[in-house]
């Protein structure tokens, strides 16, 4: 192979779904030791591409060469034999095997007998590399999101002979300390000589670490371009054809005098420690913190799916315990979820039966579902949020990510409650599509509905709150008005250890 000659060159590239062609003649190349990044709307043929490449896809036309030689990869195993590995954009791993098992599945040495003990020494090995912070013998089930996504990076950055690396929207389900910390492992893997391939919709990451840019548009090249040429704003306008503003918030749109809607006292579970807020009609109140910082876990008290072993939630004045999701919705207070493959969607069910999912009501009369409403409402959504579907009637397994996560977003939407608590809502979403679901966000706080915000995305945070609290291993850290808010005192406050007496 010349030195300058790409290690990897597709051209012509078309691969069609029953209903859609996902890629109509794509060409991208890949260089020895540089950063590649692919962006496009979500459904713009991003991941398709990616499951050509490692053979998960084997149905395509067109030109594929690797090393100089044209290949057709017919499996996984094919690819990952030629020294190609990928994380995927969805959580790929087994939820009923533990963190080590997860880490080593598929590699145990074929003549070599590994025991349990050897292959949890491994594996913690590489937690400890990678400050994951997890035991090689947690169920990978009974972990967050964002601590299986560090699993699967450490997993599939730690193949000795991976020569490219796909990363599908690594950082979607990270915060921002731990995307900055994969930014780094990138760039010295580039620098060791690997090729990378960077999916991602966080702009300012594929400014930060990429080398060259290509935009996918509906299936089709809309350009490649070298980093350094080109700024945010360019890249943003070849992907969605206009120029998206997305200024900060600068001061706090809630009245002084706007009621307390929810009021939270000193709430302690294992990973909540003694936490106390409020939340006013109108606000919407953003979350910061690391991952595992115990966001999550204080919101799925809030919304009665886990209790507390102490600690009081107030509604609208009145003390509330719920014992289950049904009794917050019935207070007014519905939760979306983080994690969309475990609790948000039936990925069997079509796009139309997952919005109405939780609001059967709204489009029935007694016992029977009215179709037409059913078909209307969704539609509206699907227009709304410019949800990527043939039809409404298709699988919602079929869609991309991105817009999967609009169809959890519609089916919140739908629903008619006082206060919404929004886990990571815009994970995954392009940079157009989330410009609409901010206003449709803002216009909810406006008709004087409340709004949870548990963002990673510190922009989103500081785009979209009008306070923001920060949590740090489980404890309330602080509290900052937006108009005192910037990302570094975020992070001073996500890192803030406990101040422990001197002893
Ligand atoms: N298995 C499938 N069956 C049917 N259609 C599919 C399938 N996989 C993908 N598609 C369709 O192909 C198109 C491209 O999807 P793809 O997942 O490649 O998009 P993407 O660029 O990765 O988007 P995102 O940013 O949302 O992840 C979409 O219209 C999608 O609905
Ligand atoms: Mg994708």
């Amino acid at each position: 192979m010349a030195p300058d000659s790409p290690r990897l060159r597709m051209e012509g590239i078309t691969k069609s779904f029953p209903g859609v062609k996902a890629l109509k003649g794509v060409s991208f190349d890949l260089r020895p030791g540089e950063v590649h990044a692919l962006v496009g709307e979500n459904g713009a043929g991003k991941s398709t591409l990616l499951k050509i490449m490692t053979g998960i896809h084997p149905d395509y036309s067109g030109v594929f060469e690797y090393d100089g030689a044209p290949v057709h990869f017919r499996s996984i195993r094919d690819a990952q034999e030629a020294g190609i590995s990928i994380v995927h954009q969805e959580l790929n791993m087994m939820g009923d095997l533990t963190v080590a098992q997860n880490i080593f599945i598929g590699r145990e040495s074929r003549s070599l007998f590994i025991s349990d003990r050897e292959l949890n020494r491994r594996a913690q090995r590489l937690i400890d590399d990678y400050d994951i912070g997890v035991e090689p013998t947690a169920l990978l089930r009974e972990l967050s999101v964002g601590k299986a996504q560090l699993v699967e990076i450490a997993r599939a950055l730690s193949f000795p002979a991976t020569q490219v690396l796909i990363l599908d929207e690594p950082t979607a389900a990270l915060s921002e300390a731990e995307s900055l910390d994969l930014l780094e492992r990138v760039r010295r893997l580039r620098d060791g000589g690997v090729s990378v391939v960077y999916v991602s919709h966080r702009m300012h990451e594929i400014m930060a670490v990429s080398d060259r840019v290509t935009v996918l548009r509906d299936g089709e090249n809309a350009g490649t371009v070298a980093t350094a040429d080109t700024t945010m704003n360019g890249i943003i306008e070849m992907m969605v054809g206009r120029q998206v503003i997305n200024a900060p918030k600068t001061r706090s749109n809630v009245p002084r005098d706007a009621p307390v809607v929810l009021r939270a006292d000193s709430l302690t579970s294992p990973d909540v420690k003694g936490v106390s807020f409020t939340l006013r009609a109108g606000e919407i109140l953003g979350l910061a913190g690391l991952v595992g910082a115990g966001r999550t876990e204080l919101m799925r008290i809030v919304a009665g799916a886990d209790r507390a072993s102490s600690g009081t939630v107030e509604v609208r004045g009145r003390a509330r315990s719920f014992r289950h999701p049904h009794d917050a919705i019935r207070a007014g207070i519905a939760y979306l979820s983080e994690d969309r493959k475990r609790y948000g969607l039936l990925l069997g069910l079509s796009v139309a039966d997952n919005s109405v999912l939780p609001s059967y009501d709204l489009v029935s009369t007694g016992p029977v579902v009215r179709n037409g409403a059913v078909s209307r409402v969704t539609r509206r959504y699907v227009e709304q949020l410019r949800i990527k579907t043939p039809s409404i009637h298709q699988a919602t397994r079929n869609l991309s990510g991105g817009n999967q996560q609009k169809v959890v977003l519609a089916k919140w939407l739908l629903r008619d409650v006082d206060i919404l608590i929004f886990d990571e809502p815009t994970r995954g979403i392009d940079i157009g599509a989330r410009a609409e679901i901010y206003q449709l966000m803002n216009d909810l706080a406006a008709e004087g509905k409340s709004i949870l915000l548990v963002s990673s995305d510190l922009d989103e945070v500081l785009h979209m709150s009008d306070r923001v609290l920060v949590m740090c291993e489980g404890r309330l850290t602080g509290e900052l008005d937006i108009a005192d808010a910037t990302q570094v005192k975020i992070m001073e406050l996500a890192t803030k250890q406990e101040e422990r007496d001197a002893a």
